[in-house]
């Protein structure tokens, strides 16, 4: 029986953080609005039109494991390097899976240690950036023979994954002539867009983004599942335990629905003033999670108009923050500041690993630790933390993972996943579009001299000057 994860939201509430906090009644009252959300978005969900609550469970999910194994397993004995190339949800998933579930120093480790090949994400344009991880994979493999590149984008059309792609790919076929297709897998559309007519031409391996999941609800489709199984990610424990939350978030009780009621605690305290909403891991392996949770949360609830039409410009603005390290950098604005956020906080309740402190120099000061753990000191430090932000009447919430691993990272995405959709219905705006995206990807294409797009150039020239 696997352990769940659990949210405790107590130090949101009134008895806790005074006028600044909810009253239980409040809870309460709101218990039969939730049940009437959450019984819309089972419909919607058991009519497949939020397809992204389907990747944990047959039959998407057995199609895109058995895709990904089939490709990773006959790929992963020859790819010694894996370079990803996307960009917003075509990357962050694969940078948090990885982050969470494989040590920090992963890249660093000899190759039977690993498991599986470096991994390696650009996921941006910035040349330095870029010429520096390209260097280092040719050091280690001069010739890209154990080279293997992920190009990621569902639209197909993305400016920086184009450009990425284009700049690589020119290396490969230096390197490889004619044999370089072979060390491209494309994950995209399976209809629509430049990738998958390239993808076509070229005979480059693939897999796809499933229709009617965007980019940041996708990292448990292929786009995410396949770097993690190159990895060595055990992907079907991360889709078991998304399943298994995923079931928790049909409760028609809030209080057994941990989707339900984050969503409404957070909505509700945004509505109250409490717009600036902290995602605070205490472990390093979860904080790329905390990133993220931010485009998730920023992309979707970040709205001008909602779902009749009317401005309303609605959308807490989502911010990441790493305890302890952060104590000692936002902790005494969190603490006295404006009384506009929410703390939640991210833990472990069994470390994968601890060390325990051992005895020093002769000073008093110091001989309180001795004997203790650095896991005791980080746990004491998270729950004097709360103490602190409940003194100064700043709510906070936590959610505790068993233990880190796959089931709960798992657990934890389709957490987020479906409180997106809740607060989404609570906001009543749609929660799975992002206009103003695509509004400055038009003008890019514009400013870049892309054919077809003369008019967004003039636009931003009249405007801008
Ligand atoms: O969540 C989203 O929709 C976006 O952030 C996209 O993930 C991002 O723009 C990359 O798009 P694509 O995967 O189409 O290249």
């Amino acid at each position: 029986m696997k352990q769940l994860l659990r949210l405790d939201y107590t130090n949101c509430l009134q008895e806790r953080v005074g006028d600044q906090g909810i009253e239980r009644s409040a809870i309460d009252g709101a218990a039969a609005h939730l049940a009437e959300i959450t019984e819309r978005l089972n419909a919607a969900r058991d009519a497949g039109s939020h397809r992204f609550r389907s990747l944990p469970v047959d039959p998407l999910r057995g199609e895109h494991v058995a895709a990904v194994r089939h490709l990773a397993e006959k790929l992963r004995p020859q790819t010694r390097n894996l370079l990803v190339l996307g960009i917003g949800g075509s990357a962050l998933g694969t940078i948090a899976l990885q982050g969470a579930l494989k040590p920090a120093t992963y890249n660093l480790m000899p190759p039977e240690a690993r498991g599986g090949p470096r991994l390696f994400v650009l996921d941006n344009v910035d040349p330095n950036f870029v010429g520096q991880t390209l260097d280092e994979i040719r050091r280690e493999d001069p010739r890209l023979e154990g080279t293997l590149v992920t190009v990621i984008s569902k639209s197909g059309e993305t400016v920086e994954t184009a450009a990425q792609f284009l700049l690589v790919r020119a290396l490969l076929a230096e390197a490889l002539g004619d044999d370089h297709p072979r060390h491209i897998v494309a994950i995209t559309d399976s209809h629509r867009g430049t990738m998958r007519a390239i993808c076509e031409a070229e005979g480059y391996a693939t897999l796809r983004v499933p229709d009617g999941v965007g980019g940041r609800f996708s990292v448990l489709s292929p786009v995410g599942l396949f770097p993690a199984c190159m990895c060595g990610i055990d992907i079907d424990a991360l889709l078991d335990g998304a399943k298994a939350m995923d079931e928790r978030c049909q409760e028609p009780a809030a209080d057994q629905n941990p989707a339900a009621m984050l969503a409404w605690l957070l909505i509700e305290l945004a509505r109250r003033g409490k717009d600036q909403h902290v995602l605070m891991p205490y472990a390093n392996a979860l904080y790329p999670l905390a990133d993220w949770f931010r485009q998730l949360w920023a992309e979707s609830l970040g709205k001008r108009v909602d779902r009749k039409g009317k401005e309303v410009h609605c959308g807490p603005t989502p911010i990441k923050a790493l305890g302890a390290t952060d104590q000692h950098s936002q902790m005494q604005l969190y603490c006295e500041g404006p009384n506009n956020k929410v703390i939640g906080f991210v833990d472990l309740q069994t470390q994968p690993r601890d060390l325990k402190i051992p005895a020093g120099p002769e000073a008093d000061a110091l001989a309180y630790l001795q004997g203790s753990t650095l896991g005791d000191l980080l746990a004491a430090e998270k729950r004097a933390t709360e103490y602190a932000l409940v003194e100064s009447k700043r709510p906070n919430f936590s959610i505790t993972l068993p233990q880190l691993d796959a089931h709960c990272v798992g657990q934890f995405i389709q957490l987020w996943e479906v409180t997106t959709a809740f607060a989404g219905e609570l906001l009543d705006i749609n929660a799975f579009d992002q206009p103003a995206v695509e509004t400055g990807k038009l003008a890019t294409f514009g400013l870049m001299g892309r054919e077809g797009y003369e008019k967004y150039r003039a636009m931003v020239e009249q405007k801008l000057g």
